[in-house]
């Protein structure tokens, strides 16, 4: 079936080339997740017990799910919300499904609030490691930019206008270009800066601590923190990939797209840890510093390297272009709800939904900014509340609720004929696993971290 001609949702968008979905959801998995959090949350549970965990919920949990997502989304071919109502009413099913596509909607704007003034910050550091300060440390230069909110705000808001600006023309498609050439150049630059960790670092300690084994360090929190880190990479639990899924052509094996997806998220995320614990561990850095160990160490890393004044430059131009594809899937979802079902025009639903975020986002500005206001997650400031609430509770609880409803209320028959481009034994496992395993260890991580 061509889906240009299929009930699909907007006319500006149609995805014809064959590695457009791969492309676009690629684009959106790998972001600052892969390159900011993933190292910063194994610094912070201490190392390789984390990774191994990591690992497991990105094949036990992540892979079905997405797989589950992108199902439902190319068959219902619409906007989240609408398409878990589509999808429940044809199976027979309640209509009130529809309650986890609209989690999603306030996943995704919440997320994005923050996520923008951390690609701010990437767009800033361009410039900062072309011609980083010889008088002060990485250290200091981090203190420096979150030290000053309208430096933050600036950066934010100009992300906050791209984004706008891309969705509003709803030239999604055109972000394909833009991950075909500049995803390899992203893994090439990450290549060098392994080589770079392998010569000038303490390679054995940095493998050591994200690969040795090591359970000592293992609490429930562990394992929360590393699915949510999952959900997280993997765009899952809110919608993006859904949407994307919607837009995805029939005769794609969604299989093999999400083993791919899931790979290279994963491949890049590893590759990001491989190239930053050897050198903190080098500089004697503490990895256990939170949300500005990425920063601050990428910094001495490049101010040391050969050629570092231009590598470092270049790599923090991909990094802001690879948060610009994923944060471009964070608002649609939204969007096209809001133009599917006519409420406002595309245009008008980006620059009303950007300016919300924006809005939210100055809360994130001023916590990096010292703003030390206990909110509402205990001890933790505006922004770490947000990141806590959306990486630790809303995706992985949306994810579980894909995973039952693709596992026991989807009809079999309609999962089958879209999965039906995988081998039978394909089909039967990924519904063993999203019905019994992938739910139930969600749930069970949730009680874990209740009860303990
Ligand atoms: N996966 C992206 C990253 O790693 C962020 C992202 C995009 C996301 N869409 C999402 C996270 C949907 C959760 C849900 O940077």
């Amino acid at each position: 079936m061509n889906i240009s001609s299929s009930n699909k949702i907007s006319e500006s968008v149609t995805w014809v080339g064959k590695w457009t979905f791969v492309l676009a959801a690629a684009g959106s998995a790998v972001g600052l997740g892969n390159i900011w959090s993933f190292p910063y949350k194994v610094g912070e549970e201490g190392g390789s017990a984390f990774v191994l965990i990591y690992l497991g919920c990105i094949l036990l949990v992540g892979l079905p799910i997405m797989m589950a997502e992108i199902m439902i989304g190319r068959y219902a071919q619409h906007s989240p919300v609408s398409a878990m109502k589509k999808a429940a009413l044809d199976s027979g099913k309640t209509g009130y499904w529809q309650a986890v596509g609209w989690t999603g909607l306030v996943s995704g704007v919440l997320i994005l609030s923050f996520y923008s003034v951390l690609a701010g910050i990437c767009i800033n550091y361009i410039g900062i490691a072309a011609m980083p300060s010889t008088e002060i440390t990485s250290v200091e230069q981090y203190a420096q930019v979150t030290g000053s909110p309208l430096r933050l705000f600036f950066w934010h808001s100009i992300f906050i206008g791209l984004n706008i600006a891309i969705i509003a023309s709803g030239v999604i498609g055109g972000i394909e270009r833009m991950v075909r050439l500049l995803m390899p150049m992203l893994f090439i630059l990450m290549v060098v800066m392994l080589i770079n960790a392998m010569i000038n670092g303490d390679f054995k300690a940095g493998l050591n601590y994200l690969f040795a084994p090591d359970f000592s360090k293992v609490s429930s929190e562990t394992f929360l923190s590393a699915m949510g880190q999952a959900f997280f990479s993997l765009s899952l639990g809110m919608g993006s990939i859904m949407c994307y899924g919607s837009y995805m052509r029939k005769s794609e094996n969604i299989f093999k797209t999400s083993l791919t997806v899931a790979g290279l998220d994963t491949l890049i995320a590893i590759l990001a840890g491989l190239a930053i614990f050897p050198m903190i561990f080098a500089y004697g850095m503490e990895p256990q510093q939170g949300p500005g160990l990425v920063f601050k160490s990428l910094l001495a890393i490049f101010i040391e390297m050969p050629l570092g004044n231009l590598i470092g430059p270049a790599f923090f131009m991909l990094l802001s272009i690879a948060a610009l594809s994923s944060a471009i899937s964070l608002l649609e979802p939204s969007v096209a709800y809001f133009e599917e079902n006519k409420i406002v025009s595309r245009f008008a639903a980006a620059v009303i939904l950007g300016l919300l975020i924006w809005f939210i986002g100055i809360g994130s500005v001023l916590s990096l900014n010292n703003w030390e206001s206990t909110f509402f997650l205990g001890e933790r400031n505006f922004m770490d509340s947000i990141v806590y609430l959306t990486f630790n509770f809303l995706m992985p609880l949306g994810g579980m609720l894909v995973a039952v409803f693709a596992g026991w209320f989807f009809k079999p028959k309609l999962a089958m004929e879209e999965l039906s481009g995988a081998h039978l034994n394909i089909f039967k496992t990924w519904r063993f696993f999203i019905k019994f395993i992938s739910p139930v260890l969600v749930a069970s991580v949730f009680v874990y971290q209740l009860t303990s």
